[in-house]
């Protein structure tokens, strides 16, 4: 059952304890500031001191975040979210890098002046891809744990003169047990020690059965130096997401996962957020885990403020009251004194948590020295 302690509802009131406590007793109620009152006394109190009762709940913070039943006649197209992943020193950012400077070169004259993590790219064919640069296994795992699949597509970089290590292993679970395709990029081909059959025959041990190795996961041999097979890669991509038949619905209040997050000298906290549903637009009110705040700027991969972002577009987010964490879900809401709520709330279930987490350590450590 959900209760309150009198104090914080005295807190949450803006009135004195001992107020709160006065009217408390006037209703047969004895009760001091620490004592834990059910909702349905809170309730009443709330209504003599002539407040407008606001219960947020674990199904109300639900309700937010799962209320949109999108109708499918609503959901369009989307581009797909990649993320790069594989063992230390294979080349993943190499490869990021690669495919965006192919993309620089090929006529976005400005370049790119900003990294925020994640960027989108054009293929040839006028695909449209958003890369997710920075989630480490950590963040992927944390971020799944936390419901925020945010991934489509894997591509898993396996250096070819290194063949499967520890850490490839690793994201080949991950995808797995993500349900996401995976692609492998089979990388550093340019090298005289480079042996791509090894890699191949590697992942086999690993129930990952390439298509040269008559099994139905893309592989491509590329190299980040070279530049050879990034345009297969990218292409290889692109069929992926066109069998994965990927769709949101941009018309709603927007959803999105933080990719990361800190706070900026100048700017206070930013939020790198990926848009998985609605379009996010400036002046919108949110919640993110357990901060909130009001859009005050949007920008995007290019470091261009932009007025709304939609589905897979990554953008920056400021006007947060404070630094969320990655895997954070962002939710916008209708007003701010709910999306306070939420996230107080949120704040609070946190910190009796790690309470009650607290105390259960303590215990434990008393039981084993008795
Ligand atoms: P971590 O982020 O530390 O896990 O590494 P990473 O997977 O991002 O690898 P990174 O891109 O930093 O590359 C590691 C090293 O491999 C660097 O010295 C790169 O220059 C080199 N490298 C990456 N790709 C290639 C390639 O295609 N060919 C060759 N010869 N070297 C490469
Ligand atoms: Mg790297």
């Amino acid at each position: 059952p959900e209760t309150i302690t009198v104090a914080e509802l005295a807190n949450r009131m803006a009135e004195r304890v001992a107020d709160v406590v006065k009217s408390l007793m006037q209703n047969g109620i004895m009760a001091t500031q620490n004592q834990a009152i059910d909702a349905d006394t809170a309730e009443l109190i709330i209504e003599e001191f002539g407040h407008r009762v606001t219960r947020v709940s674990d199904a109300d913070v639900e309700d937010v975040i799962t209320r949109v039943e999108d109708n499918p006649k609503d959901l369009l197209p989307r581009p797909p979210v990649i993320t790069i992943m594989g063992h230390v020193d294979h080349g993943k950012t190499s490869l990021l890098d690669a495919i965006r400077n192919t993309q620089v070169t090929q006529g976005e004259a400005g370049g790119i002046t900003q990294h925020i993590g994640a960027y989108q790219v054009t293929t040839k064919n006028g695909d449209l891809l958003t890369f997710l640069d920075t989630p480490g296994h950590a963040a992927f795992t944390s971020m799944r744990s936390r419901g925020a699949q945010v991934t489509d597509i894997v591509v898993l970089v396996v250096a070819a003169d290194d063949a499967v290590m520890p850490q490839t292993v690793e994201a080949i679970n991950h995808a797995k047990a993500a349900k996401v395709p995976m692609i492998v990029a089979i990388n550093k081909v340019d090298k005289p020690s480079a042996n791509p059959t090894k890699v191949r025959t590697d992942l086999l041990q690993h129930e990952v059965v390439v298509e040269e190795m008559s099994g139905d996961v893309q592989d491509v041999e590329v190299s980040a130096h070279t530049g050879q097979g990034l345009d297969t890669l990218l292409e290889a991509i692109a069929l992926q997401a066109e069998i994965l038949e990927l769709k949101s619905n941009p018309d709603r209040n927007a959803q999105g996962a933080v990719i990361e997050a800190q706070l900026d000298v100048g700017r206070g906290p930013v939020a790198t957020v990926l848009i998985q549903h609605g379009t996010l637009r400036q002046g919108d009110i949110f919640v993110v885990g357990e901060q909130f705040g009001k859009v005050r700027a949007l920008i995007n991969d290019k470091g261009d403020r932009v007025a709304e972002a939609g589905p897979s577009v990554p953008v920056e987010v400021l006007g947060l009251n404070g630094t969320p964490e990655a895997g954070d879900v962002l939710n916008v809401v209708e007003t701010e004194a709910q999306a306070r709520e939420i996230a107080e709330y949120r704040a609070n279930l946190a910190k009796e948590k790690r309470a009650a987490a607290g105390a259960a350590t303590t215990l434990e450590q008393l039981m084993k020295k008795a």
